[in-house]
């Protein structure tokens, strides 16, 4: 059984699609496809069908990182299939919560931030309404916290 990881933002169109690309780069290079497998999802559905942003796309591919998805909203089955749900900010991890409305996946509901290495970073700040400095901090903070991921299913998992 793969261990699936889905993350989450409002749109699904900049910081999540940006968070998959990142995580799919790190599964492959570690050859890790067997085992891991991720996917992103929004909270809103105002984008559903549209592939990410295109200043996310260019930023992403710099460093390397395709973001291939399109846009989807997350969904109640979600909660069952994935094992790590991963929201970028307060309000994305609130209205997740909010589709869990027995409490039954509380131990799968994550925020991004718990897997930063800088303790002072609270949130993936939305980059959608910004300039391209907002996107380059995305992908820093993304990868930083995808490596943490990535080690501590690793760990967790054995392989
Ligand atoms: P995302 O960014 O949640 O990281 O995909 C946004 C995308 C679209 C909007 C807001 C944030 N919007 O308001 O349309």
């Amino acid at each position: 059984m793969k261990v699936k990881i889905l993350f989450v933002c409002l749109g699904n169109i900049c910081r999540s699609p940006a968070a998959e690309g990142v995580m799919n780069k790190f599964i492959i290079d570690n050859n890790l496809e067997s085992y891991i497998q991720c996917d992103s999802a929004g909270t809103a559905s105002y984008h559903v069908g549209s592939p990410a942003d295109s200043r996310m796309k260019k930023i992403a591919s710099q460093k390397g990182f395709e973001i291939l998805s399109r846009a989807r909203q997350i969904n109640d089955q979600d909660l069952e299939i994935f094992d790590y749900i991963i929201t970028m900010d307060d309000y994305n991890y609130r209205d997740v919560k909010s589709l869990d409305k027995n409490n039954l996946y509380n131990d799968k509901i994550f925020k991004f931030k718990d897997f930063c290495s800088d303790p002072s970073i609270r949130e993936v700040p939305d980059p959608y309404y910004g300039g391209e400095d907002g996107f380059h901090k995305v992908i820093n903070i993304l990868e930083d916290g995808c490596k943490n991921l990535l080690s501590k299913i690793k760990k967790e998992t054995l392989i």
